[in-house]
Order: structure tokens, then sequence, then C-alpha cells
């Protein structure tokens, strides 16, 4: 087996074949995953069958798992490993109503937000699914300087649902809720490993921009967020049994989608890693 690393045919995200992550990894391999991981933003890594006790082996190639915010979703005897369980999922009309629809990225109302999620895909429903990505680092080049230097040295506080909320985020017990963070975030951040600059944006924890109106700061996200959101920025990752997918949370944002059949099993399991500080790009 040799390892082979291949941009995917799309703005962002590459795949990773000839790797079997039960096995432990030698130094040179670690770095190479850990270096197309932070120059590619999304790594797909084919064809897994890992335990959750080797899945935490592998995503700690890239870093230090955390403890996840929702203990429910986690397993009992594994709890840095959660779960995406279809039938952990209310339905609401008819629809199954997921966590994470809207792109965003992950617990940014934490002063240090997880630098990466992975998620390995178990069992999957025939069609539906699927987990969008956009690339907020060419997001951000693709500005206009004007724009770039007005929005590179703004901030927003971050809280756990921010009354502009597009959707509506799990209830916390009281215990979670005591526990929960709010912080203030660049709007521009600079990547610690690639020194990129890229947007940092979450519609469903920001509330508005430090230093303006609540609208004006308001249209400015929408602007930024509908830049960003663009198909061209967007690689939408199609679910294989056996995928090991691992992104960036300082690179890009992401989406799920509940578009698929609530009766058929969809399984997952997903770990975070520690992130530090987010750097400002000013
Ligand atoms: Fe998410």
């Amino acid at each position: 087996m040799s390892l082979t690393i291949t941009p995917l045919a799309a703005p962002l995200g590459a795949e990773v074949t000839g790797i079997d992550l039960r096995q432990p990894q030698p130094a040179d391999v670690r770095q190479r995953l850990y270096d197309a991981w932070v120059e590619h933003a999304v790594l797909v890594i084919r064809d897994q069958k890992l335990a959750p006790a080797e899945f935490l082996e592998a995503a700690q190639i890239f870093g230090k798992a955390l403890q996840q915010q929702l203990r429910k979703f986690t397993l009992p005897e594994l709890p840095l490993v959660g779960t995406i369980s279809s039938r952990d999922l209310p339905l609401v009309d008819g629809k199954l109503h997921v966590r994470g629809e809207n792109y965003h990225t992950d617990h940014s109302n934490y002063p240090a937000p997880p630098k990466a999620t992975t998620l390995h895909a178990i069992n999957l429903p025939d069609t539906g699914g699927d987990t969008q990505f956009v690339d907020v680092r060419k997001a951000f080049d693709d500005l206009p300087q004007t724009l770039r230097q007005t929005i590179v040295s703004l901030r927003s506080p971050h809280v756990y649902e921010g009354s502009h909320s597009p959707r509506k985020m799990t209830a916390l017990s009281a215990e979670e809720r005591a526990k929960v963070p709010q912080t203030s975030q660049p709007l521009v951040i600079r990547h610690p490993d690639s020194d990129r600059h890229a947007l940092y944006l979450n519609t469903g924890r920001m509330e508005g921009i430090e230093g303006l109106s609540s609208d004006d700061g308001w249209a400015l996200i929408d602007q930024l967020y509908k830049h960003a959101t663009q198909t061209r920025y967007e690689y939408r990752h199609r679910w294989r049994a056996g995928d090991m997918v691992i992104w960036d949370n300082r690179s890009v944002m992401h989406q799920a989608n509940a578009d698929y059949d609530p009766a058929q099993y969809r399984f997952l399991y997903r770990i975070m890693l520690e992130g530090a500080p987010l750097q400002a790009a000013a």
C-alpha cells in the first residue's frame, strides 16, 4: 500500500488513499498528512474501518482530542468520541432536525475553538446527508482590497445561540449552560501554520460587529456570508462508508444536510481537536 494524496476536483480538499489508520503511522507519514490537511483544509481519507479507539488514535495525528460539549452524544466508555445518529434527531414536520444546518465553524463561542473536526462514516442512507465545505481563505483573498482593509481589524462577539441565529441550537442542561462560554473573535483570522488569512463567520453565534450598529454589523456579516458561501468556494462531500473526513475550522465553514429518508439509519463518529485562541489577521 502506498500513501497517495490527490487534490479533489473542487476548490478545496484532497483525497487520501493507500493507508490503513488502524496501524500506527511513522513520523514522516503523520507529517505528510498534517501538511496536506493544512494546505487543502479538508482531507477525505477513504476506506477506513476504525473502531472508536482506533478513530481516536487516527484523529490525534492532527492534534489533541477535545472534550465534547454535548455529553449525551458521546460514547459512555470513550467520551472523547462523539456520535451523530439519525436516531437521536427529532422530526419536525416530517423532516429530520439536523444539528449543523447552515454554514458555520464549530464552537466559535469558545475562546479557543476546536481547530479541527473529524467524522468517520459507519452507516449511511442511500442518498443525501452530504456535508458541504466552503474555503473562507479563498473567499477572503477574493474580496476587493478596500473591503479587506476595512474588515481586517474588526471583531464580533460570539455566544452559544445568537439573536439572529438561522437555526435553533441544541437545548443544554443547566450544568452545560453554566459552562458554555462566550467570547470576542476577530472577523479575519491568521492561520497559525500557514499564515493565510480567512474570514471567521458563524451567523448562528455572532452578535453583530463590535463598534458598528446592529443594522450595519449585520449588513456586513450578511454580505460576507453570501460571498463566502458561493458554490465557487465549495466542496460537497458525498459520504461513503469508511470515509474519515477531517477539516480545519479556521480555513473552512461547513454545513450538514437533512435531505435524507428519516427511516434510513445514518451513523458517524465525531471527534474534535483542541485549538488555540484565534489570531487576528491585523
Ligand atoms: Fe458543525
